[in-house]
């Protein structure tokens, strides 16, 4: 049974740190730690895919120590966390460029990718050098290239024709959470998040566990989701022909 996709921002580690007079990574490292908390209580609140934004591809711009410390805390997480979401069905995967990920780091995600792969409990996916733009981008190549080869008609192509090849089979996200204030998606999904409800609060990323998702997916269960339709469809009809 398909359960809720939810994608997180993770945003306000720098903060946090700074209000605790502590370096920025110190941030970063207390946010480990709600990843960590959050992916193990997920599954019980009804999520089968979550979609984190762990490192933008604009993120590069920030000093070299800041990355470089990001990619070591991915790789330790990698490593230390794997045994654990095997245990837990917990299958990982990784969206965005992979060509630019430091090696170490690439390596332990593949290892965990691999070992995870069978994991049916939670799909957790981390957003990785990830620009919802450039996936877009990629996607039309894909799609550009087949027609090239005489593969694709390009009278054929639809929205859905996109979205298979941009989402890979993967649930459009229910719920987009983002921590820290900041009210936009900042090039995250935004082909799939098309009708996802948008959830923002003033939390920091690392005082962010797995009470603030339930208090998340609380709120969620009170929205009305109407897809551009109506509630109720025999009321529309009435209205529509003035009753
Ligand atoms: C935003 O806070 C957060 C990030 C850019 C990185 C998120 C990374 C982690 C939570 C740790 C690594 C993740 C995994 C999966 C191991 P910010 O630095 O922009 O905060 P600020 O806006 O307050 O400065």
């Amino acid at each position: 049974m398909s359960g809720l996709h939810v994608g997180i921002i993770m945003d306000g580690n720098g903060r946090w740190a700074r209000a605790q007079g502590k370096p920025r990574w110190r941030g970063h490292l207390a946010g480990v730690d709600s990843v960590r908390d959050v992916v193990r209580g997920a599954p019980d609140l009804g999520v089968t895919t979550l979609t984190l934004y762990a490192f933008s591809s604009d993120n590069w711009k920030r000093p070299r120590g800041e990355v470089g410390r990001l990619f070591w805390l991915l790789r330790e997480y990698c490593q230390r966390e794997r045994a654990e979401l095997v245990e837990n069905g917990v299958r990982l995967t990784q969206i965005g460029r992979r060509d630019r990920i430091p090696k170490s780091a690439l390596a332990e995600l593949k290892k965990t990718e691999q070992a995870t792969a069978r994991g049916r409990r939670l799909h957790l996916r981390l957003a990785i050098d990830y620009s919802a733009r450039w996936a877009i981008s990629e996607a039309t190549k894909r799609l550009a290239r087949r027609v090239e080869q005489g593969r694709l008609d390009c009278k054929a192509i639809s929205c859905d024709t996109l979205r298979r090849a941009i989402a890979n089979g993967v649930p459009d996200p229910d719920l987009i959470i983002r921590t820290a204030g900041e009210q936009r998606l900042s090039d995250f999904l935004l082909w799939e998040a098309a009708y996802a409800e948008l959830y923002f609060t003033s939390v920091l990323w690392p005082d962010f566990r797995r009470g603030e998702l339930a208090l998340a997916l609380s709120e969620f269960q009170q929205r009305e989701r109407r897809f551009g339709g109506v509630l109720d469809a025999g009321d529309a009809a009435a209205t529509a022909v003035g009753q």
